[in-house]
């Protein structure tokens, strides 16, 4: 099972001042350190926080496998195309929204993102789909000629009791129909520490991509050496 690290939130706390840190590739690193099968990255068409810099740093220092997150535009696709990453996920992607809110509309967009799997694929780069759990918009993922998807967890992780298990199941059919027509099944967003072990293990499910709650505690386990580090510095100074 591979675990994709999504470092998006690094870049967003760098913005809060624009400034320098914390740096997204340094993040990645300890990411791949501590087991990060892949390394993710949203290149959002307003740079909130991934900007061109980010990605170019990134292709050149991430050993494992680099998933761009991307809306399926004219720009961010030329940009994908010269950047090579090794796969990219077609998202959809509005202005004012804190997170990706849901899959993509698999039926209204189905016509160019079956353009832009071409362009992306004859350059070399897997494509995965964001979708929601619906076996129809697996069976179009499957004729854009996508190679995997990655169906949309957020519902099952907001949701707790009866209807968590329904959205579960949801997720369950949806995994189980795309293995059966030929494509690599994917889940992600808003999995954590509590939800994830029912979602890790669906059968033939083949990777997660998580960011937010990665982040979140590692901001919380790190802080208690980040205090004590600078404490010493300012008792003993930096032995200079
Ligand atoms: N997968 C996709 C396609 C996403 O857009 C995101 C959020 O950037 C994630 C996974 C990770 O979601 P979360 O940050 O909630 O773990």
């Amino acid at each position: 099972m591979i675990l994709g690290v999504n470092v998006d939130h690094i870049a967003t706390i760098r913005q809060a001042r624009l400034g320098m840190e914390p740096e997204p590739v340094m993040a990645a690193t300890l990411a791949i350190l501590g087991g990060a099968d892949g390394i993710t990255v949203h290149l959002r068409e307003d740079r909130r926080h991934i900007n061109d810099r980010d990605l170019d740093l990134l292709k050149s220092f991430v050993p494992v496998e680099l998933n761009l997150e991307m809306a399926a535009t004219k720009e961010i696709v030329k940009i994908a195309v010269k950047r090579r990453p090794d796969m990219v996920t077609l998202v959809p992607e509005k202005r004012n929204e804190l997170t990706t809110e849901g899959g993509l509309d698999m039926r209204k967009t189905m016509k160019s993102i079956k353009n832009v799997v071409k362009t992306l694929k004859d350059s070399g780069i897997t494509v995965s789909l964001f979708i929601n759990p619906s076996e129809d918009d697996i069976e179009m993922s499957k004729e854009t000629g996508a190679d995997m998807v990655e169906i949309h967890t957020g519902s099952y992780s907001n949701e707790k009791g009866v209807k968590q298990e329904k959205e579960l199941l949801r997720v369950i059919k949806s995994v189980a129909k795309a293995i059966d027509i030929g494509l690599k099944a994917n889940a992600g967003h808003g999995l954590n520490y509590i939800n994830v072990s029912r979602i890790a293990e669906i059968d033939g499910i083949s990777g997660l991509y998580i960011g937010h709650s990665i982040i979140s505690r590692a901001v919380l386990v790190g802080m208690e050496r980040a205090v004590r580090e600078m404490k010493e510095l300012i008792n003993h100074g930096c032995g200079r």
